[in-house]
């Protein structure tokens, strides 16, 4: 036995080391026809992975304080060594989390990754997106900028339409009056540990409860139904070496684009970086127009198309958590968009679309066709659910195929 071998036996029978790489990588058998739509849960947890690594550089030279945040991220930007690249790689990190996990969700609702027995691992992509948000939304106040101040404020300030504990709750939440440096110390402290660590949690589960039923794929088809001699599905290929190399395909593209926005575009025209961060916080000026950044804009949409606050509040919290119920809504066994009815993709195609127009509208200065465009497409987004919950029961499927398509 060689040396290699004898020290894996070593740490085998101490730890199961190789039992475990067998279990979730070398061994475990994925569907063969994983397509484009995969790529993204691999490319999020590079993601995560840059976003803590970056992340812990820029701690070591930023303050929170406000008197000093908004200097200390000025100072990485022109003094630190190469802390203009570590920025710039976080800032468009954020952005680039949610673009890589709105595509990921995406996937989970065209294949019907989310139906039984997905539901949990549902649930924890649902409980990641709203720790992700929560996450972006602490990591914005740190620069200490105009909007970074005025956003916070604002969003805060939702929370005092809730009837009766409203105040209470936001002074409790701000720690002060106005959004201050006791907001800024708190943010901070949940920004670089609590969020991160309930993340990483979320994520290690996500995966544990992947593995325990197994990937779902682009014919929805359950590939352990059809195993061969050697007990392992027809339709399946070791994860390891085969989407290993393919997800390292799909990082070298990723991580071309993320640097090409890095290098020439880190603003990306004031939508991952807006203008107005580029002022320091003033308690005393509101700036003329506050808008969240993109990945909030189609919710901030259903919060100001309401006629009133408090319905706002609840509209757009609403339009978070209905996405919770998918797997209990969307009535039929059929998983995936390809087997699926003209009306089903109809609606799937009316709730995207509304999507995109709120995510639209919810930048734009509030005007009265706006508002009007917002409510219709609010209507379309819970329409769809409506609709799902309906259509879904009696529709008229195609047949899905005993094996996978490939
Ligand atoms: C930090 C964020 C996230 C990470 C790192 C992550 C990671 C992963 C990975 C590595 C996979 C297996 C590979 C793949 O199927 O692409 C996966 C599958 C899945 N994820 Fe996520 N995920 C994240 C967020 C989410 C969110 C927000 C949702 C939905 C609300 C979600 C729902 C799913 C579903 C349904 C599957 C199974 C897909 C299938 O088998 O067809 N994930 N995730």
């Amino acid at each position: 036995m060689s040396k290699a071998n004898n020290l894996m036996s070593w740490i085998d029978e101490r730890i199961p080391l190789t039992a475990t790489w067998d279990k979730h990588v070398g061994k475990y058998y994925a569907p063969k026809n994983f397509n484009f739509w995969y790529y993204f849960g691999s490319l999020a947890l590079l993601v995560l992975v840059l976003q803590i690594v970056t992340g812990i550089f820029l701690t070591m030279n930023y303050k929170a304080d406000g008197e000093l945040a908004f200097k200390s991220v000025e100072y990485i930007m022109r003094d630190v060594n190469w802390g203009w690249l570590i920025r710039y790689m976080h800032s468009t990190g954020a952005s680039l989390f949610f673009v890589v996990v709105y595509l990921h969700m995406m996937r989970g609702i065209m294949y019907g990754s989310y139906k039984k027995p997905r539901e949990l691992l549902w649930i924890f992509g649902m409980l990641i997106y709203l720790v992700l948000m929560a996450e972006a939304f602490m990591g914005y106040l740190l620069p200490w900028g105009q909007m970074s101040f005025w956003g916070a404020q604002v969003i805060i300030s939702l929370f005092g339409a809730i009837p009766l504990v409203g105040d209470s709750i936001t002074l409790w939440l701000r720690g002060d009056y106005v959004v201050a440096d006791a907001t800024l110390n708190r943010f901070f402290a949940l920004h670089v540990i609590a969020m991160p660590l309930v993340l990483i949690g979320l994520v290690f589960a996500h995966i544990v409860a992947l593995h325990e039923v197994g990937s779902n794929n682009p014919d929805g088809v359950d590939i352990k139904k059809v195993k061969g001699a050697d007990g392992h599905p027809l339709d399946g290929i070791p994860f390891h070496p085969y989407y290993s190399v393919k997800d390292l395909v799909g990082v070298v593209v990723f991580l071309i684009v993320f640097f090409a926005i890095v290098f020439f575009a880190p603003e990306m025209g004031g939508y991952f970086l807006e203008h107005a961060n580029y002022i320091p916080a003033d308690p005393l000026k509101t700036p003329e127009h506050i808008a969240p950044v993109w990945y909030f804009t189609p919710f901030y949409a259903i919060l100001r198309a309401m006629p009133d606050k408090l319905a706002g509040v609840i509209a757009m919290f609403a339009a978070i958590a209905v996405l919770f119920f998918l797997p209990w809504l969307d009535r039929n066994p059929v998983r995936s968009i390809r087997y699926r009815s003209f009306a089903y993709k109809a609606i799937l195609i009316a709730f995207v679309v509304a999507f995109i127009v709120l995510g639209y509208y919810g930048m734009q200065p509030v005007t009265p066709v706006g508002t009007w465009i917002s409510r219709l497409c609010s209507l379309v987004y819970f329409g769809f659910f409506v609709a799902l919950f309906f259509i879904s029961k009696g529709e008229k499927t195609k047949p899905v195929p005993e094996r996978v398509n490939y």
